[in-house]
């Protein structure tokens, strides 16, 4: 077996007995697809992984960074209590309706908002509204802004605060000093940031699977200890 396809057999493996069967999230794929949109929202086990994450984080108040239709922002949405919120950016009015569907198909709708306009504005905007702070941010949009993404993520956060980053790795050209790839450039900008910053605590992992070899940042904002 190829090493694709074996990523794909595992993550099949692991989708079958540790996701398992999610109408929900099988529904927005196919509103997403239907659409046209492109099939690059994360994986099952990914977005598994994002909500546990914002579950064991305790999460109440998530921030998103690129919508698509809005299959991770479901994801993070089931993590929140009767009390939390997600509100998700998007550039592309025509993502945000499919994801406003889905999202309300998966009966999450109240706690969330789906922003049309493009990220930076939105975040900029925000920093006057009292929405803040969130105590979660994913970040999965136009990789050239992760920088300033992640500064302005860190403005608009709580001490404490978690922030994850998508798609890290692009199958390995990150490693590439000489790339001239602008997605590679953002993400390999962003670690020079936060090399320099040295105040954030921060690893990123190396994934493989039916997304291919990628991977994510973690980040958690300089907090209290506990
Ligand atoms: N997080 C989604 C996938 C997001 S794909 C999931 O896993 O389900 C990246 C999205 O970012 C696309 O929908 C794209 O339209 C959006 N995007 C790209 N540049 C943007 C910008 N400058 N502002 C807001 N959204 C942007
Ligand atoms: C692309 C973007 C993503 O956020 C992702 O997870 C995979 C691929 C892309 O633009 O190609
Ligand atoms: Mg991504």
């Amino acid at each position: 077996m190829s090493a694709a396809a074996s990523w794909d057999a595992v993550d099949a493996l692991f989708d079958e007995r540790l996701i398992g069967r999610d109408a929900v999230l099988e529904a927005a794929l196919a509103a997403s697809d239907a659409a046209g949109l492109r099939a690059i929202s994360v994986s099952p086990p990914q977005g598994r992984l994002l909500e546990l994450l914002a579950r064991i984080h305790g999460a109440r108040h998530v921030l998103e960074i690129g919508t698509l239709g809005g299959y991770s922002a479901i994801c993070l949405a089931r993590a929140l209590p009767a009390d939390g919120s997600l509100l998700t950016l998007e550039r592309e009015p025509s993502c945000a309706e499919v994801a406003r569907a889905n999202l309300a198909r998966a009966g999450l709708a109240v706690r969330t908002e789906v922003r049309v306009g493009l990220a930076l504005e939105s975040l900029d905007a925000l920093a006057g509204e009292g929405r803040a702070p969130f105590d979660f941010t994913f970040i999965d949009a136009d990789k050239a802004n992760n920088t300033a993404y992640f500064e302005r993520a860190t403005r608009l956060s709580r001490p404490g605060a978690v922030i994850v980053v998508d798609n890290v790795v692009r199958g390995g050209r990150v490693a590439d000093a000489d790339s001239r790839d602008a997605s590679v450039l953002g993400v390999r900008a962003l670690l020079d940031h936060l090399a320099r910053r040295g105040d954030v605590r921060c690893t990123a992992i190396q994934t493989v699977g039916s997304k291919g070899y990628d991977g994510f940042l973690l980040a958690r904002l300089a907090g209290p200890a506990a």
